[in-house]
């Protein structure tokens, strides 16, 4: 039925491949109170840039530009809801600070957004993680209903959506997720060794650090690669543009010690 009606909002214009997008993922709008509740679960504020995949009429750039003071763009693969949202911009009064773009969402550039929002399907989801991962460490994701499988969010919250027009529960689900920096492998500074296991945003540590060696696990955030709170030895290190750096907490280690792959 959503096909069907995205289909016509579109017009007789669309390409064949087109619309075989649109029946795969159809044109569903997220109810203004789950806009807000997404713009404020990522924390979006003036100095950010938000993408949308897959903007629809445009409400949620829109809206973080309007009420966020964010910058944002749209990727709509339907021209007329691209040509709708740019109008709805203008009404807004942002059409300085977001654009919308008619290109597939699998085929953009993402390496600006430091948040990206989405309400597509579990599938496409699940396609589009990789790339998601190898985006900027910290950059935060919010999807509408669905998760990305065994990438596990880092928080998730439930909105009551009496007159939700999809599915049977009247609820939406928010998920929020910081891509996790690359910190797997071997890492050095000096004689100092460091061996990461990473899955995701958890990550295990071994390190052997003047004739003493230590153990322990976490969390990644972002950049920041946090000690779980019953760690023995408990260092706080961050990843900073490919190095691992010791921030404090690391006896043996001075505060500053940059680790490089090794
Ligand atoms: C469920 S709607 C969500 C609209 C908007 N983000 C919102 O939350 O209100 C999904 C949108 O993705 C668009 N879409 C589907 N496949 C796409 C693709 N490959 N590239 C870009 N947009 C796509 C659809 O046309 C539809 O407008």
């Amino acid at each position: 039925m959503f096909a069907t009606a995205a289909l016509l909002a579109a017009g007789p214009s669309l390409s064949a491949e087109t619309a075989a997008w649109v029946e795969e993922v159809p044109f569903i709008t997220t109810p203004d109170h789950v806009t807000l509740a997404m713009l404020e679960l990522a924390e979006v504020g003036a100095a950010d840039h938000l993408v949308d995949l897959g903007s629809g009429d445009g409400r949620i750039v829109i809206t973080a530009a309007r009420r966020f003071g964010a910058s944002g763009l749209g990727l709509e693969i339907v021209p007329d809801l691209v040509a709708r949202s740019e109008a709805s911009a203008r009404q807004a009064g942002v059409a300085d600070r977001v654009q919308f773009r008619v290109q597939d969402l699998f085929e953009a550039d993402l390496s600006k957004a430091s948040v990206i929002t989405m309400y597509l399907l579990p599938e496409v989801n699940l396609r589009l993680r990789p790339r998601i991962l190898a985006l900027a460490p910290g950059t935060r994701i919010v999807s509408h209903d669905w998760d990305m499988g065994e990438w596990e969010p880092d928080r998730t919250i439930t909105l009551p959506v009496p007159d939700k027009a999809v599915g049977r529960e009247k609820s939406s689900r928010l998920h929020l997720w910081r891509v996790p920096a690359p910190v797997q492998g071997r890492w050095c500074a000096g004689p100092t060794k460091l061996e990461m296991t990473q899955r995701f945003q958890t990550y295990q540590a071994r390190l052997s650090v003047g004739g003493r060696d230590h153990a322990w696990s976490g969390r990644l955030q972002g950049a920041a690669l946090l000690p779980a709170v019953d760690a023995g030895y408990r260092p706080r290190l961050a990843w900073r543009e490919g190095t691992l750096q010791v921030e404090a907490g690391a006896p043996g280690l001075p505060t500053g010690t940059r680790l490089t792959a090794c």
